[in-house]
């Protein structure tokens, strides 16, 4: 079982690293004198009824999650949790587009307008964790950005795809950031997680 986990693992990083080609590459950050880990810019939206949600298996997008609560401090945030083995998660999910187990949440979603879900994507499309959200919570008629993780590349039909589920289900989607994180620092990916909220809010931000 390990053994094939491994082996599933290497397939994914291989696919990973080709999908990583030149015009998808990170463009370089540093030359943006406000997103950078040290600052505190913050942004405020017109209202307080923004709620984070977030799943991460391995970590990355964790971080994406934190520095989205960091930049917008009025938010809540909630985790998806999911005990799904990648496995099941490939071979079932994500194949059949099915929704995988997640813990109950404790929240209730009625006072939040905009909802900002972060989820890695696996096989190119969102996780089966945040996909069971988007499929079974209420949150018709709220606004939805997504943020999404990947090693390498989100391209751009599966993307497409992802704003239509999001649609489909009633739910009013506003915008979808894709924060690269294969082979990046922390650093780096609160950088590219503080320029996708930037462009996404530009037109309310103070950040
Ligand atoms: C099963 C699986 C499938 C993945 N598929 C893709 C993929 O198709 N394209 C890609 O760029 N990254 C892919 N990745 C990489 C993840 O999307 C990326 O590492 C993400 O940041 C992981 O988020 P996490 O650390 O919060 O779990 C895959 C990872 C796993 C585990």
């Amino acid at each position: 079982m390990k053994s094939s986990l491994y082996v599933l693992m290497f397939c994914v990083m291989v696919v990973c690293s080709n999908c990583a080609s030149a015009d998808n590459a990170v463009k370089p950050v540093d030359s943006d004198p406000v997103c950078t880990s040290a600052d505190n810019a913050t942004l405020t939206l017109a209202d307080n009824q923004t709620l984070v949600m977030y799943y991460s298996k391995m970590g990355t997008t964790r971080i994406v999650a934190d520095e989205v609560s960091r930049r917008i401090p009025e938010a809540d945030i909630v985790e998806i949790q999911s005990d799904v083995g990648i496995m099941k998660a490939v071979f079932w999910h994500q194949l059949f587009n099915r929704n995988a187990a997640i813990k109950p949440l404790d929240i209730d979603l009625s006072p939040y307008t905009r909802i900002i879900l972060c989820s890695p994507i696996w096989l190119q499309k969102i996780s089966s964790p945040a996909r069971t959200v988007i499929n079974t919570m209420p949150m018709q008629g709220k606004e939805m950005h997504l943020l999404i993780t990947c090693g390498g590349k989100f391209i751009d039909g599966s993307q497409e795809k992802l704003k239509k589920h999001v649609s489909t289900r009633g739910i009013e989607y506003r915008s979808l950031g894709v924060v690269k994180t294969g082979g990046k620092s922390e650093e780096e990916i609160r950088k590219q997680t503080c320029i996708q909220l930037k462009s996404v809010f530009a037109t309310q931000n103070t950040l």
